[in-house]
């Protein structure tokens, strides 16, 4: 895997790269960063497609940037300079939950450079009041008690209950805990922010003319499939696959089921 730089304005944004050929861009979720990826990154997806997996702003290895708040339409600008600097054409975007809510935005203001999508445990719609609360008391708890908190409390609604059960299980907690508690306490708040304010993007969704695949864990209780349904139904086509005994993180809890879903959506989309 390589590490580069894309550098543009005041932002300096890390992407990790592995394979060859047509490109596809990883976006990860909250509170996470490019190493949620690292089972896709390395497994046979790789053979096929230049897998780019971002860390957005402030999180992993690109720099905090300052901002009081991350709003999606932000990340999406900063993915898309990653996508004008690294491909002529438009190129295959994969977005995991926040990471889902990037790749919407990116449809939405930057469409060209899209070639399909991926959205993966993810919603279109906005934070209900109960929500935007939810997320104000996450922002107190960071501020008040620390990183190590908001990672604590968001492991057991991030994993299917499975996984804490066996080696395999006990792996993945210790390995979402790590990236969750490298999160400083600004990308958290500022994270949080953006989340809360988010638009609601589900009257776009019918608008979205690339071709389209919905994943979601059938145990994910962040973004839960019913949610998932609903969306892929409104968008003309797309694909929905549900996986079973997976929660919100699929390509870390069954990366070999994710890559199986993605390696035949691509290989449908055509080209690769
Ligand atoms: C994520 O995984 O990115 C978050 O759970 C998204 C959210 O909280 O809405």
């Amino acid at each position: 895997m390589e590490t580069r730089y894309v550098s543009f304005e005041r932002t300096r944004i890390a992407v990790h790269v592995t394979g060859r050929g047509p490109l596809a861009v990883l976006i990860h979720g909250y509170p996470l960063d490019h190493r949620m990826w690292a089972d896709t990154l390395h497994g046979p997806l790789a053979e096929a497609h230049t897998l780019v997996a971002v860390d957005l702003r402030g999180h992993g290895h690109s720099p905090w940037c300052g901002d009081e708040a991350h709003t999606m339409d932000t990340f999406a600008d900063d993915v898309s300079a990653v996508i004008r600097t690294l491909s002529d054409d438009p190129v295959h975007v994969v977005g995991l939950s926040m990471g889902g809510y990037v790749a919407q935005a990116l449809w939405q203001n930057h469409a060209d450079l899209v070639r399909s999508l991926a959205l993966v445990d993810t919603r279109a719609a906005a934070d209900d009041a109960a929500g935007k609360a939810a997320r104000d008391a996450a922002i107190r708890t960071a501020v008040e008690q620390g990183r190590r908190a908001i990672a604590t409390a968001m492991l057991d609604k991030l994993l299917a209950k499975r996984a804490a059960d066996d080696a395999h299980g006990l792996l993945l907690r210790a390995r979402v805990l790590t990236m969750a508690t490298a999160m400083p306490v600004e990308t958290i708040v500022a994270d949080l922010r953006g989340l809360r304010d988010r638009p609601d993007r589900t009257a776009m969704l019918p608008d979205i003319t690339v071709p389209t695949l919905v994943v979601v864990g059938s145990e994910d209780v962040i973004t839960k499939p019913p949610e998932a349904k609903a969306m892929a139904a409104a968008i003309p086509g797309a694909t929905l696959v549900e996986v079973p005994g997976c929660g919100h993180l699929v390509p870390m809890e069954d990366p070999a089921a994710f890559a199986a879903a993605l390696g035949s959506f691509w290989a449908g989309v055509g080209g690769g």
